[in-house]
């Protein structure tokens, strides 16, 4: 079976009807009608996420003129990782890190600009580069709000993590953004301590942090911070 759902908040934020496609498996000839349907529906762009690398349905997207927008990466830690960045490196940081609040929405919506070029909003033609800032702009403040995120951790004009509950043992570093003349200075390490502590306190054992396979340097820093690879996601897009 094929169905399309429409994401409400793409189509709203981006004024274009989005949908992504949900499967049980993929069967080409229903994958075209259902595309030719949404086309009729008045969709203007179909995202698909699968997490397995089956060559079938890889070859049945293509065929119906899906391409690949992004390869994701997952890594996951005990959230015990670490208890203390203590280091005379690091001091600074921590002595500046504070909880977010909503007078720091207009610092961080000018920091976060340009921090995540890896993203697929920023290579999938679909999406102007324009589209991608005003994007990562409004999630680093709905996530202050509180409507993406459960709290944001940040340093003034440095760098921010937040942080989301994703079930009562596990919890997701969802953006976590250095500037780029801070990066290399211990700041992300801070940020990621932090995190830690405080799904340790809230009772979430375990912590996943995506993010892209064409940036090997967040891959590295999460490595070397003791986070190891969970699984892997393709997203594909189809501009209808
Ligand atoms: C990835 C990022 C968060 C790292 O933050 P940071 O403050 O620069 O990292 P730290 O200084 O705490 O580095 C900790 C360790 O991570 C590793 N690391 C950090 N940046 C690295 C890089 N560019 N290449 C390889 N390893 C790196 C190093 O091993 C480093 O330890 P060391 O200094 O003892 O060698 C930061 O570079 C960033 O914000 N990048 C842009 C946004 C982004 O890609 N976010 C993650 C995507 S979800």
């Amino acid at each position: 079976m094929i169905m399309i759902k429409e994401l409400q908040w793409d189509s709203a934020f981006f004024k274009k009807k989005i949908g992504t496609l949900i499967v049980d498996a993929i069967e080409v000839k229903n994958l075209s009608s259902t595309i030719e349907k949404a086309r009729n529906a008045g969709f203007h762009y179909l995202t698909f996420k699968t997490k397995s690398f089956d060559m079938p349905v890889i070859q049945a997207l293509e065929s119906a003129g899906f391409s690949l927008t992004d390869i994701g990466v997952t890594f996951r830690a005990n959230s015990d990782i670490f208890s203390s960045t203590a280091s005379p490196k690091t001091m600074k940081w921590r002595k500046s890190l504070r909880v977010a609040g909503f007078r720091d929405i207009p610092m961080l919506r000018t920091l976060i600009k340009g921090l995540f070029p890896q993203s697929r909003f920023y290579h999938d033609p679909f999406f102007s580069k324009k589209d991608a800032d005003n994007l990562y702009q409004q999630w680093i403040e709905n996530s202050v709000k509180g409507t993406a995120a459960d709290i944001v951790f940040c340093v003034d004009k440095a760098g921010f993590i937040t942080c989301r509950k994703k079930d009562k043992l596990s919890g997701e570093i969802v953006l976590i953004g250095i500037g780029k003349r801070t990066r290399g200075k211990g700041l992300g390490t801070v940020l990621v301590a932090q995190a830690m502590q405080w799904f340790r306190d809230k009772g979430m054992r375990t912590v996943t942090v995506r993010t892209q396979l064409r940036n090997p340097d967040a891959m590295n820093f999460y490595i070397k911070l003791g986070f190891l690879v969970k699984e892997y996601d393709l997203i594909f897009g189809n501009k209808l």
